[in-house]
Order: structure tokens, then sequence, then C-alpha cells
């Protein structure tokens, strides 16, 4: 399988972590994974119970996740997104969008749509973008504030250095 610099094959440190906060002692949650890639965690998710729905424009992403976690799926025609496919795993719990998040809905209005009375865990990348230019991309906190901070509490969990020997070479 392709090797892609922003999958971790364990999954996400943070998102084990802070999963308590965001799960909150809720069972049967339906989980919104935007831009899925075929993040591990969707896995664990569904078999913690609970149900994931994906969305990733790229159909080799979605492919290979239900083949490295050798899961049955089906594949069926979204009517009212064109060219999107629904690819879903037999069980049902988990079920993953094959299109432009956009085709939903303009990213930010979309996750603050989902948000209401829910939350919402966002990891994001700090460096010098002008030594190196993503991905994973830049998104400083500014940015983050002025798009949420109008309908959401914001609280930062946690500033990790995530900075590996791999991103030497930015410098
Ligand atoms: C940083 S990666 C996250 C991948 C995922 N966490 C994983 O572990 O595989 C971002 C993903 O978003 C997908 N993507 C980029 N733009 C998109 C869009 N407009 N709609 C849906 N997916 C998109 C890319 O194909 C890529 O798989």
């Amino acid at each position: 399988m392709g090797n892609i610099g922003f999958h971790k094959e364990q999954g996400h440190l943070l998102l084990w972590k802070y999963l308590d906060v965001l799960v909150s002692g809720r069972s049967g949650l339906r989980i919104f994974f935007p831009l899925c890639g075929k993040a591990v965690e969707m896995k664990w998710l569904a078999d913690m119970g609970h149900t994931v729905v994906g969305v990733e424009v790229s159909k080799q992403a979605l492919k290979e996740f239900f083949s490295e976690h050798s899961l049955p799926y089906c594949e069926e025609p979204v009517p009212e997104i064109s060219g999107a496919k629904k690819l879903q795993s037999t069980s049902g719990n988990i079920s993953l969008y094959c299109c432009s998040i956009y085709d939903l809905s303009s990213y930010v209005s979309l996750m603050i749509t989902l948000m209401e009375k829910n939350s919402y865990l966002l990891v994001t990348v700090s460096y010098d973008p002008n030594k190196h230019k993503g991905p994973p991309f830049y998104v400083p906190e500014s940015e983050i504030k002025s798009l949420f901070r109008d309908c959401c509490e914001i609280k930062c969990l946690q500033k990790v250095d995530d900075f590996s020997e791999k991103h030497r070479q930015w410098d």
C-alpha cells in the first residue's frame, strides 16, 4: 500500500488520549470524520459500538481502509450528489462517502451544523510556513479562533512538540 506522509498506522495518540473528553460517557454516538483518508481510528470507534461517517475524495484510500481491516463493504451511488459514492461496511456501522466535502457544504459551516450540542476534536499543526508548504498544512491559532469563536467554546486541550526526524528536512 502507498507510503502516505500523513497517515498514522497506529492512529493518533491525541485522539486516544482525549477520547473520553470527546465521548463524555455517551454510547452509540455517530462520529463524523471529515477528510477521513483511511484513518484507522474509524475502525477503533466502530469496534467500540459507535457509528462512523467519513468523507474522503480518494476512492483508493477508502478501498484500502476496508481491505486493510478485512471489512466487507458494498458500494452505491449517492443520488443527491453527482458522481459521489457511498462505501458502507456490510455490518452497516461505517459509511464512507467518496466525494469532495465541498460537495456536501462548505467545510466550516458543515462542521458547525454537526456540532450543535456536540464536540469537535480538532488537531492542527503549527510551523514556520516559510520553510515548508505542507502537507500537513499550517493552521494558525488565529484562524481557528476566527472560524469557530462565534459558535463554539474553544478549549485547547494540549500543545505538543510533534517534530520528529522526518521533519528535520523542513529546517
Ligand atoms: C491529512 S489527510 C488525512 C488522512 C487520514 N487522517 C488518514 O489517516 O488517512 C487529508 C485527506 O483529505 C482528503 N481530501 C482533501 N481534500 C478533500 C476534499 N475536498 N473532500 C474530501 N476529502 C479531501 C485527501 O485525499 C486526504 O486523504
